[in-house]
């Protein structure tokens, strides 16, 4: 049996749920936000949608409203309550809501559409493949995964250190405070590609709306040897 070393799970996101959303936004000028509601638009009624590390949940709130079967999974309980709030409020269906580490969640039914906002950023590159493997366990085979989260770095070194610069102030924040790894941005269009997962659709949305294009949309697909 393979073997990886897990980090722990994070903490004190309970005490982020009045602020994260401003946070995101003041940050990003509505990149973040923007990224994962177009993530949240390309999900259908009656298939089976998991959000993984909802958050504040106003994407799965779409995905509810879109008539989705939804499922989410937070480690934090705040943070899960309020995005089932903002389910129940969307006059679409009813969530199902999963309080724990989504390392350790299983399901019995594959999932159409697999919802990863911001959450891949929480670990280390090291990790990565690990979470990739558990988001393709839980898809079905012909199903999706939609990840929002940054661009891979620039290619120039000025544009690199900028974008480093930029992710590394709030990383700094997240690891000190809620334990997120530290690390550099994601290549994930590698990581990706070396779980054996395919990039059909990329979207790439630019901070403030004029500046640079560091948050993108990718929608996954699994490759057929699986
Ligand atoms: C960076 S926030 C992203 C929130 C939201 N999806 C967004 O796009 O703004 C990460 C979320 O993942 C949750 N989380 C962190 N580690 C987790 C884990 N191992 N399993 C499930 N949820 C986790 C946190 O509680 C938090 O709500």
């Amino acid at each position: 049996m393979e073997t990886y070393s897990a980090s722990a799970v994070t903490r004190n996101y309970d005490r982020l749920v009045g602020v994260y959303d401003l946070l995101a936004s003041l940050w990003s000028g509505g990149a973040i936000r923007a990224a994962r509601m177009w993530c949240a638009r390309q999900t259908r009624s009656k298939t089976r949608v998991l959000v993984v590390g909802a958050g504040t949940g106003d994407d799965a709130a779409l995905c509810c409203a879109n008539g989705a079967d939804v499922h989410l999974v937070d480690a934090s309980q705040k943070m899960l309550a309020e995005s089932v709030l903002r389910c129940k409020s969307s006059g679409g269906t009813d969530p199902v809501a999963i309080d724990d580490d989504f390392r350790n969640v299983q399901f019995t039914q594959p999932m159409d559409d697999i919802l990863v906002p911001f959450f891949l950023n929480i670990f280390c590159s090291a990790e990565l493949p690990q979470i990739l493997r558990h988001l393709k366990e839980c898809n079905a085979s012909d199903g999706r995964i939609l990840i929002s989260d940054f661009s891979p770095p620039a290619h120039f070194f000025a544009s690199k250190s900028l974008m480093e610069l930029w992710h590394g102030i709030p990383m700094a924040f997240f690891f000190l405070f809620t334990g997120n790894a530290w690390h550099g941005v994601h290549d994930l269009p590698h990581a990706l590609e070396e779980a054996g997962l395919t990039i059909v659709q990329r979207q790439k949305f630019r901070i403030f709306g004029i500046g640079p294009r560091w948050i993108e949309s990718l929608i996954v697909e699994i490759k057929s040897d699986r």
